[in-house]
């Protein structure tokens, strides 16, 4: 163990192990403290790098964000594999957004119609012109719309590729729980901890559940569709996410609740909406029913930069449905910062000054946390 490392990243989930793989490249001694890396949000993510399908009404600054990090994502992934030899599953046949219903696509072409003013590459699909990409659509869907540049990874091998990286690069996990960040010693510490962000800092990153299911394709055979289709099922908001291992990911439920249980009337609805949409996917097998705790913020936006009144302590945390696709991003300014003391601009409106009650930043003990809520990212 290092004596007194120049970096602690509180939280080993794909944004913390690529924050310190950037601060270990720097030359910087960093230490991750996690007691189960990779076992929080990313465990259950579905990886959709969509900055264009994502970008919601009054989101302007966070869409620039997203933008810039998927920008930066076949670099880090090219980087990525060179440096540990894992393939991670990052695919560039684009995203399918469609609609089942009149009513549906009516809502999908207002989306569509902002995101083409704020200058995003959304191309209006013909059914025909659908179809002839993705011969498996139900007939029944009305229409839909190409986001060529929203591409995915894979995060299940993302984390484990990561954690090579950084360990390769210099840095040393520790596999235990940060209660206080008093007890961390560092010159830097990053708290990247997901929704465990909160209890560490006072922040407001809460947990927004999302149920999902997985799903295989028969006979060992890659799915029957090969874009992310992002669909409106009769008034359900639904994403497939095809792998090359064959499984699909089917996504994803948003709740204000703080439990991990999977309910049937989640994975019913899920279900539903997904074969209405692909109709053979009611042959494939069903492998696993999830949900995970999204680190929410206030504005949805993730919660970058210095602590005010805590010197030497930065938060990453708050990536709320953008975890997978912020990663670069996040990664290379922490890392900047750290290591120059110079912020870049990008991270200006993300600051935590937004939020921080000046009483809950010079709080210098929290409560304790709970194990499990140190791994969620
Ligand atoms: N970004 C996908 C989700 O949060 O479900």
């Amino acid at each position: 163990m290092l004596s007194r490392p120049d970096v602690a990243v509180v939280g080993a989930g794909p944004v913390g192990l690529a924050i310190a793989w950037r601060c270990a490249t720097r030359g910087l001694r960093v230490v991750v403290h996690d007691p189960a890396p990779g076992s929080g949000a990313s465990h259950v993510a579905a990886g959709m790098l969509a900055p264009v399908a994502e970008a919601y009404f009054g989101e302007h600054e966070l869409t620039g964000l997203l933008t810039a990090s998927a920008a930066r994502w076949p670099a880090f992934a090219a980087e990525l594999t060179a440096a540990t030899g894992v393939d991670v599953g990052y695919r560039t046949e684009g995203t399918l957004m469609v609609g089942l219903t009149t009513d549906d696509l009516a809502e999908a072409r207002r989306l569509w119609a902002y995101q083409q003013r704020i200058g995003l590459p959304v191309t209006p699909l013909r059914p025909s012109a659908l179809r002839d990409r993705e011969p498996a659509l139900a007939p029944r869907v009305r229409g839909g719309a190409l986001a060529a540049t929203d591409h995915q990874v894979d995060p299940r091998r993302l984390v484990p590729a990561l954690r090579t990286a950084a360990e390769r690069a210099g840095a040393t996990l520790v596999p235990a729980a940060v209660r206080r960040l008093s007890d961390v010693e560092a010159g830097v510490t990053v708290v990247a901890a997901g929704c465990g962000a909160a209890a560490l800092t006072g922040l407001p990153v809460r947990p927004v559940k999302g149920q999902l299911v997985r799903l295989r394709a028969p006979g060992g055979g890659a799915p029957g569709f090969r874009h992310v289709i992002r669909g409106y099922a009769d008034g359900e908001h639904v994403y497939l996410v095809p792998r090359s291992d064959g499984e699909v990911v089917v996504g994803a439920t948003v709740e204000e609740r703080t439990d991990t249980d999977v309910s049937a009337g989640a994975v019913l609805r899920l279900l539903r909406a997904a074969v209405d949409l692909l109709p053979e996917l009611a042959e494939y097998d069903l492998v696993e029913a999830l949900a995970g705790l999204r680190p929410g913020t206030p504005d949805n936006a993730p919660i970058l930069g210095p602590l005010p009144g805590r010197p030497g302590v930065l938060a990453a945390t708050g990536h709320h449905r953008h975890g997978i696709v912020l990663t670069p991003v996040t990664a290379d300014l922490i890392a900047d910062l750290i290591s120059t003391g110079t912020a870049d601009p990008l991270l200006a409106p993300f600051t935590p000054a937004r939020f921080t009650p000046a009483t809950a930043a010079r709080s210098g003990s929290g409560p304790s946390v709970p194990e499990e809520e140190h791994t969620w990212n």
